[in-house]
């Protein structure tokens, strides 16, 4: 066992070429692991597949945590359906073309992803224009800052629309696209992942309604994945901490507002007390952590809520 380890680590820090690296990699036994897929799931599969020609939509994605993943996506081999509403089309737009400038295809869907005829509407554009759907990303949301007691019904009401019935509208279109296209494989499942938040794990006092939006996004990522696991399709979330974007400009002016500080000081103090790493988040890291998750190296891995926070929450 020994060896083998050493052999696998040897062959990883060897500097070559993905396919020098693939062959010494298939060179090892796989006896190690039991299971089904033993070969497939063996040391000769230790490298990332490339997402080359796979297909993914990005909903929410002109700009932010969005846009960030889209154009990660675009790099790891994704052509990307670019989705937001019809006021950001323009930068919509931008996006599109910049992951075309990488060689990747791309495509602009407008859609409120509360309308499930847009939803269908977008998917359907989206093969037709790329192919087959492999990932969906329903990354779009809202946050508002507000106390339970003053929350209006209405207030609550769009929010949680957004929030979670826009991402169920998604998973659900998306995964019935992915079984009717008959795509999905033990070896090659489709991905369902949503934008969750660490306020899905504890909520923050300036957030109330919105935390418990996000509380719900991570329980529809368990109930999709028990669900859906028979079908070859996983369903994981990402759950970011602060990072810089307009919902975190817009909590931390209203937060100011609210508590009589100045603008700045809510997403400085949040950091700087609650965060181990002692900075705020930008969009690309939460990008990586999601391009693990739309990617081959998470095959196994199902029901999850990624935690890329910078140490707020331990999980
Ligand atoms: N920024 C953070 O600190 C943070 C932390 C935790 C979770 N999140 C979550 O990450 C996701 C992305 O947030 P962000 O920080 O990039 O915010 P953002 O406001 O920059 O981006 C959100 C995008 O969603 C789009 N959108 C809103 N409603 C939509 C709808 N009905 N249909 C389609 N698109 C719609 C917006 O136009 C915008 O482009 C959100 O779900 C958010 O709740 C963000």
């Amino acid at each position: 066992m020994a060896s083998i380890v050493q052999r696998v680590a040897n062959i990883t820090r060897t500097k070559c070429s993905p396919s020098t690296v693939s062959r010494a990699l298939s060179s090892l036994p796989c006896h190690v692991t039991a299971g089904r897929h033993v070969m497939k799931a063996g040391y000769s599969s230790l490298a990332r597949e490339s997402s080359e020609g796979k297909n993914v939509i990005v909903t929410g994605s002109s700009r932010g945590i969005g846009k960030a993943i889209a154009l990660r996506l675009a790099s790891d081999g994704y052509n990307v359906c670019v989705n937001d509403i019809a006021s950001e089309k323009a930068a919509a737009d931008e996006v599109a073309k910049e992951i075309r400038g990488m060689g990747r295809k791309a495509h602009t869907a407008i859609a409120d992803v509360t309308k499930r005829d847009e939803v269908k509407a977008m998917i359907q554009s989206t093969v037709r224009e790329l192919g087959p759907l492999n990932t969906m990303i329903a990354n779009a949301g809202i946050a508002q800052v507000t106390t339970m007691l003053s929350l209006t019904d209405e207030d609550f009401k769009h929010l949680f629309d957004i929030n979670v019935f826009g991402l169920h509208v998604c998973f659900s279109e998306a995964a019935k696209q992915m079984i009717e296209q008959g795509t999905c494989q033990p070896e090659q499942p489709g991905k369902l992942i949503g934008a969750a938040s660490i306020v899905a794990f504890r909520p923050l006092d300036l957030l109330p309604h919105y935390s418990a939006s996000k509380f719900a996004v991570r329980g529809l990522t368990q109930a999709y994945a028990l669900e859906l696991a028979s079908r070859n399709i996983t369903v994981n979330a990402y759950a970011p901490g602060i990072i810089d974007t307009k919902i975190w400009e817009k909590i931390d002016a209203d937060g100011a507002e609210r508590l009589g500080v100045r603008k700045g000081e809510v997403m400085k103090k949040y950091v700087g007390e609650l965060t181990a790493l002692g900075r705020t988040g930008r969009a690309e890291d939460v990008a990586k952590v999601v391009s693990f998750l739309a990617s081959s190296d998470s095959d196994f891995v199902t029901g999850q809520t990624k935690i890329v926070d910078g140490g707020i929450t331990f999980s």
